[in-house]
């Protein structure tokens, strides 16, 4: 029998995988830019899409991280309370995964009631098992705010370099990361009165007790990204010191025991909790139609299922020491399948900063543009391996080059010479098809495995790189045989060159869908075929000869040479 579908069903070999994709929680205090969403966000919606489109069980969760002083000091600077802030930038969030096409199955925040009650929970289990002990610590009291101040309300002079305005936590002249305590001439950004030592009481969590259990488990990872790994080996083999995890703030989660009403877990202990206590909320509510509340056990408590956490590598210790700890300790949680972690993007040849206003803000950007030119240009310059830089000139010449002469134009081409010859249906294919036309579609069905495990392994640029080779054999292959030529002296010859292309861009349309997720589904209702792409599964769908073809519509907008100068005159504005 003649087959022209696609010779392996990749889809159908395989018994579905159960796939947590964590992501960062973005602090809740300004609105997203395009180097969070490169560095965390796109790669995750990719890796979760591409596997829902497989068949797996797929859960992709995240939320606002609503506590800490980022939040806090915001709130002061304008006057309001954290939580309005929180629920400002929560719908900001909210609005550009929608809008970006962000697919999380739930992303919520830190400040719901179930968020505490898991994390008050995790809080007692490791003081249970003796891994949260009580100690004194030295630390800055503001006289006049009659307040302990956290580290990022001191400011002073650094230890390290002698910059004057240094923060508690980190010098922004030199980069160390610092202790409020080391500071020189310190000062209270509340009231700028000089801060002195006074002792309070907290909770610690005895990280030094985890050193053994994490270097055995980190060395086994040979499949993390080796600036991952060997970051987290380098720190292990430096020895962990406890950490605080309580605070002596208002804004959080409050400490499950007696005597702390003052006191707060800190936020980094509580926000990673977020990760098992988002799937709880999302097995418990209706997003989980028709299942159960415990169903969360299957991506925490299966030992075969992947947790896998994006993010920028300023959080890697976070997820590679810190919450691996709490997990061994607690007991009988899955530990993080992987961590890959992006480096980051520069904008312009500089260091993103919401302060000096140097970033691409997501709504601004929606504001004007479509998504997916956007998402296919931070996919190419996803900064997987070492750092990036975006620049307008390469968003406009990507667009132009890329998205609309090679990939766009064959789609628009095939269609309208389609319809325009064969009464606006999908041609007849004859009963044998020639050599170049069958390795065409071989080729594209081959594609499918390639870019597949690139993509399971969070190496997304060549993933794309690979789906738009197979726009290029598809453009070469129109080329040769030259369907607008041939109608007129070989309506076979051209019926069956319009009838592969449509099939190649069939498959190339579910290539890319994880990448462009608007203009995909866009390509195959044109294709004329029925239902959803993202129900069709990893494979290309045969068209069906007779279809009738809708009005082809363009899928990119050319871009003129002139935004470039616009936008970068509005950058740092
Ligand atoms: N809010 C932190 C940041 O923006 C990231 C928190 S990630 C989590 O850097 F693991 F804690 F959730
Ligand atoms: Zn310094």
């Amino acid at each position: 029998m003649l087959r022209f579908g696609p010779m392996v069903d990749d889809s159908s070999s395989h018994s579905p995988d159960t796939i947590l994709v964590a992501v960062a929680w973005p602090y809740a205090n300004s609105p997203l830019h395009a180097g969070q969403i490169a560095g965390a966000y796109l790669p995750a919606d990719i890796y979760a899409r591409y596997h829902r489109l497989r068949g797996d069980r797929t859960l992709m969760v995240s939320g606002s991280d609503s506590h800490g002083t980022p939040v806090t000091v915001r709130a002061e600077q304008e006057g309001i309370s954290p939580l309005e802030v929180f629920e400002r930038f929560h719908h900001s969030f909210l609005d550009t995964f929608d809008r970006f096409g962000i697919s999380f199955d739930l992303f919520t925040s830190t400040d719901t009631d179930n968020h505490r009650d898991v994390a008050q929970d995790m809080f007692l289990r490791l003081l249970e098992q003796g891994y949260l002990y009580e100690a004194d610590q030295e630390l800055l009291y503001d006289p006049k705010a009659q307040r302990f101040l956290p580290d990022r309300y001191v400011e002073g002079t650094c230890p390290i370099c002698g910059f004057e305005d240094a923060r508690g936590d980190q010098c922004d002249n030199c980069g160390s990361t610092l202790d409020a305590l080391e500071l020189i001439n310190p000062r209270s950004k509340l009231s700028d009165a000089t801060p002195e030592r006074r002792t309070s009481t907290h909770f610690f969590l005895k990280l030094s007790a985890f050193t053994e259990r994490l270097q055995e488990w980190v060395s086994k990872q040979d499949h993390w990204r080796p600036a991952v790994r060997n970051f987290t080996l380098g720190m292990l083999r430096e020895g962990l010191h406890d950490r605080a995890i309580t605070r002596d703030i208002g804004w959080g989660v409050p400490v499950p025991v007696e005597g702390y009403e003052e006191k707060r877990i800190y936020v980094w202990f509580e926000a990673v909790i977020g990760y098992l206590s988002a799937t709880t909320e999302w097995a418990a509510s209706p997003l989980n139609r028709g299942g159960t509340a415990d169903d969360w056990k299957a991506w925490w408590e299966a030992p075969s299922a992947r947790t896998v956490y994006f993010q920028g590598k300023d959080n890697i210790p976070f997820h590679t020491v810190i919450w691996p700890s709490m997990l061994m300790g607690y007991e009988g949680l899955n530990l993080p399948y992987d961590v890959p972690a992006n480096q980051y993007v520069t904008m312009s040849g500089r260091k993103a900063s919401s302060s000096k206003n140097w970033a691409l803000w997501m709504p601004d950007y929606l504001d004007r543009y479509d998504p997916d030119p956007l998402r296919y240009v931070l996919t190419v310059i996803m900064p997987e391996t070492s750092d990036s830089d975006f620049t307008w000139e390469e968003y406009v010449r990507r667009n132009n080059d890329e998205l609309v002469a090679r990939w766009g134009n064959l789609v628009n081409r095939v269609l309208t010479i389609t319809r325009r010859n064969f009464e606006g249906r999908v041609p007849q294919p004859p009963t044998q098809l020639a050599p170049e036309s069958a390795a065409l579609l071989n080729t594209v069905d081959d594609a499918f495995p390639v870019v597949g495990a690139h993509i399971d392994a969070c190496r997304m640029r060549p993933a794309l790189g690979e789906a738009m080779r197979m726009a290029q054999e598809a453009n070469r292959y129109l080329d040769d045989r030259a369907p607008w030529a041939a109608v007129k002296a070989d309506r076979d010859h051209a019926a069956e060159t319009l009838f592969v292309a449509l099939n190649a861009i069939s498959g190339i349309a579910t290539l890319l869908y994880p990448f462009l997720p608007f203009t995909s589904p866009q390509t195959w209702r044109l294709l004329g075929l029925e239902g959803e792409l993202d129900a069709a599964g990893w494979s290309r769908t045969p068209v069906v000869p007779s279809a009738p073809l809708p009005e082809p519509k363009p899928l990119f907008r050319k871009l003129d040479d002139s935004i470039v100068e616009e936008e970068e005159a509005r950058i740092g504005q």
